[in-house]
């Protein structure tokens, strides 16, 4: 299998754009964009995102006990951009502000979900970040979406015919 044929068809695969941050007991702030953000389970409630080995923020991730993920809305991309540049400060536009647990966090994400490391699992090249949700919070706004190098905005297709939905048991989805 190639590497380019695995990332071009993962690259047809929308995800969420969200900026994961955290900071340390002498008030460092880290972060970076992510798009492999997931939710895992229920009970308990459990979230994922996976983090470069490679990447400069691993290490202060690696040794944090919480994290928050900032899920962006539309609008947003400028952030998502800056938190996905080397070697700049991704923090210096001011923007992010204390939210839960004094993570850095922005008030205008349309969502935020902050939790406690769960489990630190090595994956490849990869390391992932399974996170205990303490604290999520909602705005009503539209969220911002990665697919095919490209943001974009989910436009939703007409709901399906109720009376589908309650045959196949689907009325909660
Ligand atoms: C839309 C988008 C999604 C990204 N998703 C991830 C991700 O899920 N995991 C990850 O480790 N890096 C992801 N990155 C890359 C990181 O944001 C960042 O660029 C990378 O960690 C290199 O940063 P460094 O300079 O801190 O090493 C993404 C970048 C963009 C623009």
């Amino acid at each position: 299998m190639e590497a380019a044929d695995f990332t071009r068809a993962m690259a047809r695969v929308p995800g969420p754009v969200t900026v994961v941050t955290t900071v340390d007991a002498a008030g460092t702030r880290s972060g970076f964009t992510a798009s492999s953000f997931s939710s895992v389970s229920l009970d308990p409630p459990l979230v994922l995102v996976c983090l470069d080995r490679a990447a400069s923020t691993h290490p202060a991730f690696a040794a944090a006990d919480r994290f928050l993920v900032n899920v962006l809305a539309e609008g947003q991309e400028a952030i998502a951009l800056r938190f996905a540049a080397s070697g700049i400060d991704r923090f210096a536009a001011g923007d992010l502000k204390p939210c839960e647990a004094g993570m850095p966090g922005l008030p205008d994400a349309c969502a935020r979900v902050a939790c406690t490391l769960h489990a630190l699992v090595e994956a490849g090249d990869h390391s992932i970040l399974v996170g205990r949700v303490e604290q999520a919070h909602t705005r009503d706004r539209p969220p911002l979406v990665h697919c095919d190098h490209a943001f974009s905005r989910p436009v939703p297709v007409a709901r399906p015919d109720e009376e589908l939905l309650s045959a196949l048991h689907l009325t909660e989805w």
